[in-house]
């Protein structure tokens, strides 16, 4: 459920429409409601709650939203981060989210990041393998300080998803194997710099098949289980993130509460303290990027560009992933539909959204909104073909802000020096 939804005849953002806010702020744009980014939390935090989970930690992969706005909703409604750089640290920071509830992943953090984070106090850093165990160690012993570590399995599992997105293969960069985690479990409880407080995994992301996610978790026990028959002590099992959201044209992906009741099912009896490190599944369907169509580009040969003043490096998972995003115009007009292929403006042909999409009638200036981009939208963007950093909205209610302004190109090139030769 979202709150994004056609009132008399267009199509609004909570309270304020989404025209409004294209007129004031100017498009391409990105809106959020947080309605619902604050809904899709609480229904995920009640639905383990009511399983019978007990207070997990539930830590947003910062990676999918990073507004510091975002952040700071949700660490209201007493959401952690789960993060994979210095600048993300530094974001859930920014954004009041204390240190006790902040996870630090990544397959390659530098010593400079893991040292920032140790001193920042992070709760745990997720070990992805030996030599980033060893180089925490050194790091956390240069601090005179022991550094709460887990070990991130990777459960070898098909979850399904977009190749660029499975994560839970052997054949995958991200952590160790199920042996390699034990030995390297009690190696950690030996080092002077490290304390093991649990173990993690993460399987991929937009999964909508529940079964994967059994098979890995049901694994994840038995290595808990494994580590506790050797004296070892674990605190803290952190599942990962990765329930999909409907594209639309999706299967409908499992509810909250059938993945709770899934866990409690696998975890039955397991005391321990879960984490959780979901990202699309509470930012997706909050956001919108609104653009407005420069041409109606229609070929007489056949094909029909709707040409947008958005392009992928605003919006890149078309591009990258082959995304389906629905379309929706903002004011949508009477007819038949249209089908349109459309497309930015950006000089290579995988700038485009999407070919042979029907869709209302449509003319230069109208405005359409791309669903479901609130997660990996503008955190993916970029400013490739130096078109300034997409701005982007924050709504509650009928009030708006705007939480990342569109940037100038006095700003976009003052960045830049010439070199002393020059
Ligand atoms: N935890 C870890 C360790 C991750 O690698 C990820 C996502 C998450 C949590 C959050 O997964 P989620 O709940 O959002 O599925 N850019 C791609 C998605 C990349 C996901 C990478 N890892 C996209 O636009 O589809």
């Amino acid at each position: 459920m979202n709150h994004f939804e056609l009132r008399e005849g267009e199509l609004y953002c909570e309270d304020v429409s989404l025209a409004r806010i294209a007129e004031a702020v100017g498009t391409p744009v990105y809106v959020y409601s947080s309605a619902t980014l604050e809904r899709h939390y609480l229904v995920l935090r009640d639905a383990l709650r009511d399983a019978g989970l007990g207070e997990p930690l539930i830590a947003f992969a910062v990676k999918a939203n990073s507004n510091v706005a975002v952040l700071k909703t949700l660490g209201a409604l007493g959401a952690g981060a789960d993060v994979v750089s210095e600048g993300e640290v530094r974001r859930a920071l920014a954004a009041g989210i204390a240190p006790e509830r902040i996870v630090f992943s990544g397959v390659g953090k530098t010593a400079q990041e893991i040292a920032f984070a140790l001193q920042a106090g992070v709760a745990e850093i997720n070990v992805e393998s030996e030599p980033e165990l060893k180089l925490v160690d050194q790091v956390a012993q240069g601090l005179k300080t022991r550094a709460r570590i887990a070990i991130r399995v990777n459960p070898d599992v098909e979850a399904g998803g977009h190749a660029k997105i499975s994560t839970g293969k052997a054949e995958n960069k991200f952590g160790v194997s199920f042996a390699e985690a034990e030995r390297l479990y009690a190696n950690a409880s030996n080092a002077a710099g490290l304390k093991p407080v649990g173990v993690a995994c993460h399987i991929g992301s937009q999964i909508t098949d529940l079964a994967p996610m059994e098979a890995a978790f049901g694994k994840m026990r038995s290595l808990v289980e494994r580590l506790r028959r050797q004296g070892l002590a674990v605190e803290r099992l952190d599942l990962g993130g990765g329930l999909g959201v409907p594209y639309f044209n999706q299967p409908e992906p499992p509810s909250p509460a059938a993945y709770a009741a899934m866990i409690a099912r696998v975890m039955a009896g397991l005391e321990i303290q879960f984490a959780f490190e979901p990202g699309r599944m509470i930012a997706a369907n909050a956001g919108v990027l609104v653009a407005r169509v420069q041409h109606v580009n229609a070929r007489p040969e056949g094909r029909n560009f709707l040409v947008l003043d958005a392009a992928m490096n605003d919006l890149l998972r078309p591009a990258m992933y082959d995304a389906y995003h629905d379309i929706r115009p903002v004011r949508p007009r009477p007819g038949a539909a249209v089908t349109y292929d459309v497309v930015g403006p950006v000089c290579e042909t995988g700038d485009t959204f999407t070919r042979d999409r029907a869709l209302a009638p449509m003319q230069a200036g109208d405005l359409l909104a791309f669903m479901t981009a609130g997660a990996y939208g503008a955190a993916m963007s970029s400013e490739y073909n130096s078109r300034p950093l997409v701005p982007e909205v924050l709504v509650k209610g009928a009030a708006f802000a705007v939480v990342r302004p569109r940037q100038t190109y006095d700003e976009m090139l003052a960045r830049e020096r010439p070199a002393p030769w020059l």
